[in-house]
């Protein structure tokens, strides 16, 4: 799977070299490219924002640079393009999202914006690129795109075959069936006057999976109750 970052701190991203996305890019499963929006500005400072029109506190990102980087990164395109813009002002990323693109077959293109965000007119124009999704990691607001981007890009990445070694540690993990996992014991069976369920020592597959499930019902139904409702 191909995906493109586009930020003004690329060191944001080194942490893609470690663990599991660090092997898949090693092995060539993921080519993850991150660009320097900077390097796409023609000014002494490397100008890459400016002040609002219309007034107001803050700084806007200049569309100019964000052309030249989507057209560099179009011109190189490995499959149909989808620009994801993470923005507090998006639809909330979810599981199914990672799932969906992950199966896409696209190529991504995550933008980075800082300060204010981005001048709208960037938006409009990668449209006429490819797919343009704004993306919220959650109803709260980040200093920019970057962390959002590396928590899709792996939350993406690990569902691309071969990432993680174990492909059923992918089924029976949160949120892919809709209910959060089940708890999970290794040994000792007593600990500090903790013991493990007795159930999970039975060695009886069937009532395993029964108090599995009831567990992430209940679990479910008790510290994620919208889940449950829709
Ligand atoms: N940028 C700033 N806050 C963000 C959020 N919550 N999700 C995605 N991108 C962001």
């Amino acid at each position: 799977m191909r995906i493109d970052v586009v930020t003004i701190f690329p060191a944001f991203f080194d942490v893609l070299e470690v663990s599991l996305m660090g092997r898949a890019r090693g092995a060539g499963i993921l080519d993850v490219r991150v660009h320097d929006l900077r390097d796409f500005t023609h000014d002494r400072h490397r100008t890459v924002d400016d002040t609002p029109y219309g007034g107001g506190a803050g700084m806007v990102m200049k569309p100019e640079p964000w052309g030249e980087v989507l057209d560099a990164i179009a011109s190189d395109a490995t499959s149909p393009l989808h620009f994801v813009f993470p923005s507090p002002a998006g639809r909330v990323f979810s599981q199914s999202t990672a799932r969906a693109w992950a199966d896409s077959g696209e190529h991504f293109v995550f933008g980075c914006g800082r300060y204010e965000g981005i001048d709208e007119r960037v938006f409009a124009y990668a449209a006429t690129l490819g797919t343009v999704s704004l993306t919220s990691l959650g109803d709260y607001v980040l200093n920019g795109g970057e962390v959002a981007a590396m928590a899709m890009i792996e939350a993406v990445g690990r569902l691309v075959p071969g990432v993680v070694g174990n492909p059923e540690s992918l089924v029976e993990e949160s949120h892919e069936d809709g209910l959060l996992e089940y708890p999970s014991y290794t040994k000792p069976a007593a600990w500090r006057g903790y013991d493990v369920p007795e159930v999970l020592l039975s060695g009886h597959h069937g009532r395993v999976a029964e108090w599995r499930h009831d567990q992430q019902v209940e679990r479910t139904r008790t510290r994620r109750p919208d889940l449950l409702s829709d």
